[in-house]
């Protein structure tokens, strides 16, 4: 069967990465979470001391660039890739909130953007991949054959990231995830390159009152119309 490109993409916290990581496994996709790469960059510049007091040297940045490597491999305990840098499992350590609240502004530079880019671009060439994100309809895969654009309310964003990370042990406080999500749909909306924003050939998906279960119906739908019509 023909394997087509798949683009998610949406708000903070929406559930992209569930979904997108499931219907992989279903359709037997390569899944790439876009976003891990960059956290992956913002953990480097927080272990660095390239952002100090919220403060990003960026010349700095842009000469280490050179040494970031991320990679993804599969993990089947978890039925999902786990993310690496420079060799280095660090998949718990990018999703903590102090890279979520360090994430945005480092995604907005253009020369991190440019490069991740290219390696995104690099792995969907040859079809076969569900890549979720911001800009992947857009920018990275405009001629995607399948597009989705996630959204659900800022308060449901809010407290499905709060489950995750309590069920994860990190002490957290609802307010204060609230405020990061809020404040990301913001940078990520407004910035001067590849700001968050529909393609205009995406399909809407709110699933703020959606069970996984059929938000799982919904995608697996939309998948075979697009395999149809492709
Ligand atoms: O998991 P969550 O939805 O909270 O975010 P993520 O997908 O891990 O992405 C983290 C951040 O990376 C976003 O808030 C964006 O600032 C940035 N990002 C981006 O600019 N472009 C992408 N394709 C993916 C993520």
């Amino acid at each position: 069967m023909k394997k087509i490109t798949i683009a998610i993409d949406g708000y903070s916290s929406c559930g992209k990465s569930t979904m997108a990581k499931d219907l992989a496994r279903e359709i037997g996709y390569v899944y790439v979470d876009s976003g891990a790469m960059y956290r992956t960059v913002t953990l480097y510049a927080l272990d660095n001391h390239i952002i100090q007091d919220g403060h990003i040297d960026e010349e700095r940045l842009k000469q280490e660039m050179k040494n970031i490597e991320i990679s993804f491999q599969f993990n089947p305990e978890r039925g999902r890739p786990d993310t690496y840098l420079n060799g280095t499992r660090v998949e718990d350590r990018i999703r903590t909130l102090e890279v979520s609240n360090h994430v945005s502004p480092i995604a907005a530079l253009g020369f991190v953007r440019e490069e991740m880019v290219r390696q995104q671009q690099r792995m969907g060439q040859q079809g076969g991949i569900i890549m979720d994100g911001r800009d992947i309809g857009t920018t990275v895969f405009p001629n995607a054959e399948l597009k989705i654009f996630v959204t659900a309310s800022a308060e449901i964003r809010a407290q499905r990231r709060f489950d995750e990370l309590t069920a994860k042990g990190e002490q957290c406080d609802m307010q204060e995830i609230l405020r990061n999500v809020e404040e990301r749909d913001y940078i990520d909306t407004h910035r001067d390159i590849s700001p968050l924003r529909q393609a205009d050939d995406a399909l809407v998906l709110d699933n703020s009152h959606l069970t996984i279960e059929e938000q799982k119906q919904w995608l697996i739908r939309a998948y075979e119309h697009a395999i149809h019509n492709s």
